[in-house]
């Protein structure tokens, strides 16, 4: 038996060919969640639901398997998974491309500033067009730095090839991959201080652990180049909210364009008072072709492991 919050058909479909599967109309509370585990030999979690020692507890000694419907997996405690025998799974690749391009629609909008120009136009304050109206910057030719060159940042980089932008990145780590994405793509690898002083636009990649934690806190954005926009479509955690909401006030920084928050689904009150901040209900993947991917990896990470099979895309600590 498989315990499932809400799925796409294309997953769903794949686990009922093969198990009993318990799946609510939408995600299980914490407190439903934990009646339904005893006996599961899989759960099919999102970074919504933390999975930790109660819950794993909880399921019992069958659970073989813990697939994300997520590429991030911040929600999953990875000591207690191992300490039980226990696989984490995740959704890697199927959703690199969608969410890359709504970290360039977040980049255009909050540049050219389309969420505050479009409220004037539905307010009715638009009174016709004046040369100096609503003025933005320009994505082509500027610098874009990209914290943390995964896939989805190495994505972005490549989409960015038709703006002629000078790419900036930072990585913890010199992968042989990074290696050959610079040569390919044009990127230059410096240091997270060098990248925010030089970039127009800043752009997060970065998985969400304690190291990454408000890793953009009001001593960075202090050393951000005037008049930059960040954009943040990796964990709303990676930002101190608040010293953002400080410096778009100050103008320190332009604009920025948010899609995700660190606790969803609420959104600091600072940020929403703000024009210059494009906000977005965490829809990186949400495209069907990425959502259908995710789904349908997820089960078949679960049909592999319970079939004692290794998994397809296991979480790397
Ligand atoms: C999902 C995400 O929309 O993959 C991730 O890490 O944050 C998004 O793709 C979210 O996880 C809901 O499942």
């Amino acid at each position: 038996m498989v315990v499932a919050r809400r799925l796409p058909a294309a997953g769903l479909e794949l686990l009922a060919e093969h198990f009993e599967v318990d799946a609510g109309d939408s995600a299980f509370e914490r407190a439903e969640l934990l009646r339904r585990v005893p006996g599961a030999a899989a759960i099919v979690a999102d970074p919504t639901v933390p999975v930790d020692a109660e819950l794993l507890d909880a399921a019992g000694p069958d659970l073989k398997v813990v697939a994300n419907f997520a590429v991030g997996y911040d929600n999953i405690d990875l000591d207690a998974c191992r300490r039980r025998g226990v696989v984490a799974t995740n959704t890697p690749d199927v959703l690199t491309n969608a969410t890359a391009e709504l970290t360039l629609a977040l980049m255009l909008a909050a540049a050219r500033r389309v969420g505050e120009a479009e409220r004037v136009l539905r307010r009715g304050d638009w009174t016709g067009w004046e040369p100096g109206q609503l003025l933005g910057r320009e994505l082509s030719g500027a610098t874009v730095g990209i914290i943390g060159l995964g896939r989805i940042g190495t994505r972005v980089a490549e989409l960015l090839q038709g703006f002629r932008v000078r790419l900036l990145y930072t990585s913890r780590h010199a992968h042989p991959d990074s290696i050959w994405a610079e040569a390919r793509l044009g990127l230059e690898r410096v240091t997270l201080a060098e990248l925010v002083e030089q970039a127009d636009f800043v752009t997060l990649h970065a998985p969400l652990t304690a190291e990454t934690r408000h890793l953009v806190d009001a001593e960075l954005l202090d050393r951000f180049k005037p008049g930059a926009v960040l954009v943040n479509t990796a964990r709303g955690g990676l930002v101190d909210a608040r010293a953002l909401a400080d410096a778009l006030r100050s103008g320190r920084l332009a604009a920025a364009g948010l899609d995700v928050f660190e606790h969803e689904p609420d959104v600091e009150p600072e940020l929403t008072a703000l024009e210059q901040v494009v906000l977005l209900p965490h829809l990186g993947s949400a495209t069907a072709t990425a959502r259908d991917g995710m789904a349908r990896l997820a089960a078949e990470n679960v049909i592999a492991v319970v079939a004692g099979k290794p998994p397809l895309t296991p979480v790397s600590a």
